[in-house]
């Protein structure tokens, strides 16, 4: 540590402009109270220890039966862990803390609307609704474990109580975003044949008050069409009566659960004794097809990574109040808003609306109403409020001991407000860099034992190790200042398990690159490709510079390109697509669209609106392009690929380098005095 150049975060005053080698160290008083300091850390986590290292993480759980085998590698590379052990995450997360803890707030709920009331709901009240809404789900839905069941819910108290009931069953939860249109809903029930889909009524966002039932009519139909028939669409309400959706019931199908509910109160639902691999949820993600994959994450591994890694590295005590911006339908929400702090008896807060609505304030009002004292939220948020109230953090009373950010490299400009402003100079801040198909954290700092450093997540968290190779397949070594592939040597037990329905795709896409031998049962032949690339500094950190694939990262959510471009071509005018990530002060990046086409037909403002609009209809808002230009052709290689490069240097203003290799370089110029 001592030769290197050391911010302390206790001094008032931070250096303006700092290199990419400037480092902060944790205040003495966080020091103290933190979870992990070891000296020892890096031999306990070698990989001369794996994998029994992780019989630590799992021993923060409760088991009905303790596993046989750490790690069966019988069927490389879909990893078992703690084989044959048994637990339930809904027991882990709530029964287990009633004894000494049941009036203890599990979550708080801050609607959007600030005349609503902010709900509190203890340990014992969660156990209370999530016993009787289990207890609707088996009878009145007749869900029993290894059923998959959609939920496409906005943020709301409901959201965990079903996730919960779901896992206290072993029903196989797959949450939907809410924002996620009708025809992105019905893709995810059509492939995990989900019988159940369970939505709410509506919502407020941004001072709308969205109507959302409308939106599940409309995935039931789609999912219909295609052979997958939605039996029973739960509807949680709200605001009954508000919604014009509310009325439009199908009979049979449609069940109003505030009603359904009155049956089951005060039952009680024995929780099922999941083995440890049997699956926990499904959770879709982008990838390089059009369609979204289902990455499989199980009970016993994922739960006890998630502990870990909320107990390690966001360091969350009991007594702290838990403040993860994130969206529950997204991975990080599942593991830091729901299973991790709640396994660990923290109170979490879940939050209806935008970070910026009413005002710029509304963030640090909520941290100073409840006594937040963990903050956790995503770069694209923290550009958001630094634009809008630069000076807002100052004028409210909250103390912030740990911040995390997540989902995208933060800029160190950002990190410095970040660390200045919303942190008072005082709390430490670590950058995670994961992935929904890894459950939890892969780098990232201890937060009470090593530096921060703006700019890099940070060297691999305990238990993990990274590497990263070139093309060939040759190791990069740390400090060589070169960029590859960064892969990570051993499993873990936060890793999904596979693509739901697919074991081939998900072997191909993470393990094929770099496995000598595909027959090999050894861990130590199968490298897990993240699809990112990064370079290594001589301390060990990582810095993440983007994906490797064809994924577009829009304010921290991941967006398949073809994703997008399929959802242009559904309008039939259109011959050709291809979208570029272009540069945005605040979310990042944001998806730009280029389409040629078919012979007869004419560019114009409406057709143009059309393709911007099935993007939307297809996708969700949230891949709403900055705009769609209508091109005469693509520029394309001698073979017939598009050049995405070139699009994304005109969309990017930047240099198209050498064109006259294309088969039509004279399109070149033509694209470009369109964007200019
Ligand atoms: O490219 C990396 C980027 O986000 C991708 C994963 O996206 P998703 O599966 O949606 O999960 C987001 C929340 C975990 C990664 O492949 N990414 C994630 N965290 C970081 C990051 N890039 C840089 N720094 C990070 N901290």
């Amino acid at each position: 540590m001592s030769e290197k150049n050391i911010v302390e975060t206790s001094a008032a005053e931070i250096a303006v402009h700092w290199q990419e080698e400037d480092y902060f160290a944790p205040s003495p008083a966080f020091i103290h109270q933190a979870n992990l300091v070891d000296e020892t850390l890096a031999d306990r986590f070698s990989l001369d220890n794996f994998p029994d290292y992780y019989t630590e993480f799992a021993e923060l759980l409760t088991w009905y039966k303790y596993w046989d085998e750490v790690l069966d590698t019988s069927d490389a590379p879909c990893w078992k862990w703690f084989r044959g052990g048994k637990l339930n995450a809904s027991y882990n997360c709530i029964d287990r803390h009633l004894a000494k803890n049941k009036n203890k707030t599990a979550i708080h709920f801050v609607p959007e609307l600030e005349t609503e009331r902010v709900d509190h709901i203890t340990y014992q009240e969660l156990y209370v609704r999530v016993n009787e809404f289990a207890a609707l789900l088996r009878n009145s839905a007749g869900l029993k474990r290894g059923d998959r069941v959609t939920i496409h819910m906005p943020m709301s108290v409901e959201l965990p109580i079903t996730m919960l009931a779901c896992a206290r069953l072993g029903v196989i939860h797959s949450v939907v975003f809410g924002g996620f249109s009708a025809s992105a809903c019905a893709d995810r029930i059509i492939d995990s044949n989900s019988r159940v889909l369970i939505t709410m009524d509506a919502y407020y966002r941004g001072g709308k008050l969205l109507d959302h039932k409308t939106v599940d009519n409309e995935a039931c139909g789609l999912a219909e069409k295609e052979g997958q028939k939605v039996d029973k669409l739960l509807v949680w309400q709200r605001y009954p009566g508000k919604m014009s959706s509310n009325a439009e019931i199908v009979e049979g199908r449609d069940v109003i659960v505030n009603d359904e509910l009155k049956k089951y109160y005060g039952a009680r639902i024995e929780p099922e004794q999941m083995l440890a691999e049997e699956p926990l949820f499904l959770m879709y993600t982008s990838g390089t097809t059009g369609k979204p994959k289902g990455a499989q994450h199980g009970t016993g591994g994922y739960l006890a990574y998630v502990t870990a890694m909320s107990k390690y590295i966001q360091d969350i005590h009991p007594e702290d109040v838990y403040w993860c911006m994130a969206d529950i339908g997204w991975i990080t929400g599942h593991s830091f808003i729901v299973y991790g702090p709640l396994a660990l008896c923290a109170s979490t807060v879940i939050y209806e609306g935008i970070p910026t609505y009413p005002d710029a304030g509304r963030c640090w009002r909520i941290a100073q109403d409840l006594g937040v004292s963990i903050f956790h939220t995503a770069p694209t948020a923290i550009r958001a409020l630094r634009k809008v109230g630069p000076d807002e953090p100052a004028k409210y009373n909250y103390n912030f001991k740990h911040m995390t950010t997540v989902g995208e490299p933060i800029e160190p400009e950002v990190w410095k407000w970040y660390h200045k402003v919303v942190g008072k100079g005082k709390a430490v801040i670590v950058d995670t860099y994961w992935q929904t198909e890894t459950g939890g954290f892969l780098c990232a700092t201890v937060p009470g034992m090593q530096l921060m450093k703006p700019g890099s997540a940070g060297p691999g968290v305990p238990g993990i190790h990274p590497i990263i190779y070139d093309e060939n397949g040759t190791v990069i070594p740390p400090g060589a200042g070169k960029a590859g592939n960064i892969c990570i040597q051993n499993p873990w037990p936060g890793c999904f398990q596979t693509i739901w329905g697919n074991r081939e795709r998900f072997v191909d896409t993470y393990f094929k690159m770099y496995n000598k031998n595909p027959n090999s049962k050894d861990w130590r032949d199968w490298p897990y490709l993240t699809g990112d690339a990064a370079m290594e500094a001589a301390d060990g950190y990582i810095r993440v510079l983007g994906r490797i694939d064809d994924v577009i990262n829009v304010s921290g959510h991941r967006l398949g390109t073809k994703e997008i471009e399929s959802a242009a071509l559904t309008v039939p005018e259109v011959a050709e697509a291809a979208v570029v990530p272009v540069i945005h002060e605040v979310k990042g990046t944001e998806p730009e669209l280029y389409v040629s086409l078919r012979p007869g037909f004419e560019p114009s403002a409406e057709l143009r609106q059309k393709v911007a609009d099935a993007i939307v209809t297809q996708i969700g808002k949230i891949a709403r392009c900055k705009n769609v230009y209508i091109v005469p052709d693509m520029p394309k290689t001698r073979s017939g690929k598009i050049m995405r490069r070139v699009l994304g240097a005109i969309s990017n203003k930047g240099d198209v380098g050498n064109v006259m290799t294309l088969a039509n370089p004279e399109i070149v110029d033509q694209i470009k005095g369109m964007v200019d």
